[in-house]
Formats: structure tokens, sequence, C-alpha cells
């Protein structure tokens, strides 16, 4: 069995939080191992729960066109959330329940290795960006540790907010370039490295 199977077994089964009760399937995320992008974003809702599966309600559908506009499918991604089981009535995740879903998107980052993550929503920025505002920081990113971390705003608030929708389709259309731009620093590191070691052997000559 794969880590990441072995982890969805572990999520699938997990009762640390009272909301385990009532969700008809726990949501873990989906996509390849391999993916260089991953997509996090704050709850299953009522499809999700239904599914077992990340975005595949009306907020879902924009999140894949959003993705098939820099050319990709949901396929060579990976998509998750905050928290795996879906808040009643679609409530605001609490602050416990994040922490104990926390050391699953640790585990799923630590699996996966994407080269950038991408927070969709304030609840998902404030894990990797806390105390910054969204209305200010989307469409930026940051580099940590070599990876890239992208705040856009929740494809829900386009639903809600429709001026957000160009907004939230444009900063999308960001993350090509920024994926590239990162590999190219990374593979220039990479270059550096030997050369470097070269040059010090001169210097002992
Ligand atoms: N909203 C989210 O944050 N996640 C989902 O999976 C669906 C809707």
């Amino acid at each position: 069995m794969s880590a990441l199977d072995e982890l969805y077994q572990t999520i699938c089964n997990c009762h640390k939080c009272e909301i385990s009760k009532l969700r008809t399937k726990a949501v873990p995320g989906e996509g390849t191992e391999k993916a260089e992008i991953m997509f996090i974003g704050e709850a299953p809702g009522w499809h999700e729960d239904q599914q077992g599966r990340p975005f595949v309600g009306s907020a879902g559908q924009f999140l894949t066109q959003l993705i098939r506009s820099i050319g990709l499918e949901r396929e060579q991604v990976y998509i998750t959330n905050v928290i795996k089981t879906r808040p009643p009535d679609n409530r605001d995740p609490l602050p416990q329940e994040i922490a104990n879903c926390k050391p699953y998107l640790e585990r799923q980052i630590d699996i996966i290795k994407p080269k950038m993550i991408v927070t969709l929503g304030r609840y998902s920025m404030g894990m990797f960006m806390p105390g910054k505002s969204i209305s200010q920081i989307h469409g930026t990113a940051v580099k940590k540790d070599g990876v890239l971390y992208f705040a856009m705003y929740h494809p829900a608030a386009a639903l809600h907010q429709g001026s957000l929708r160009s907004v939230i389709q444009s900063d999308m259309l960001k993350i090509p370039a920024l994926l590239d731009e990162l590999k190219r620093q990374n593979e220039t590191i990479q270059v550096q490295e030997p050369q470097k070691a070269e040059f010090e052997q001169l210097k002992l000559l």
C-alpha cells in the first residue's frame, strides 16, 4: 500500500473531532503523488461529503475550470483541504478541528513534496502565511525552503461575489510563470553547487 493510501485509511478512521460522527465520508484529498502544485481549500461541503472527493460541487467546478486554464487537468495536480470532514451546515472550521487535522495535511505535503502550494481562501492561507489579509496578498507568492506559497481567494468567493471571478481567474494565470521561475532558480542553485566545489578545490591546490 502506498504512503498516501495508508494516510487515507488513517484519515477515514479518524474520530478526533465530534464532527466525524456526522460525516457520510471523510475527504482526504485526490490527485497524483507526483504533483508539482498542491491546492488547499478549507473544508468539504455537502457534495464532497457525499462522494468523499474534494471540490466536486459548484466551487469545485470553477476550480476545475481554473486548473484547465493553465493547461492542466485535475489528475495532474493534488487537491485537498485544511480539514478532511464536512462541518455541519458548512460552518467555519473550529481551531481545534484545524489543529486535529494539521498532521494529515503536513503528511500529505511531506509525501507529495509539491513545488508550489496554492492556498484557497483565508483558512488555508492562515496556515502558511499567518496574520496576512487575503485582500492584500492574493495573487502574490512567497518562497520558503524552496517551496512557493501562492495565496488565492477561495473559488466559492466568486459564486457569492461575482466581481471576484475575474480576479481569481487572473491570479490563477500567474501560476505557470511563477512555477517556471522557481524551477529555473532551483536549477541555477544546483549548477552553482558543483562549480563552488571546484572553486574550493582550486583554492586548495
Ligand atoms: N470548499 C472547500 O474548501 N473544499 C471543498 O472540497 C469544497 C468546497
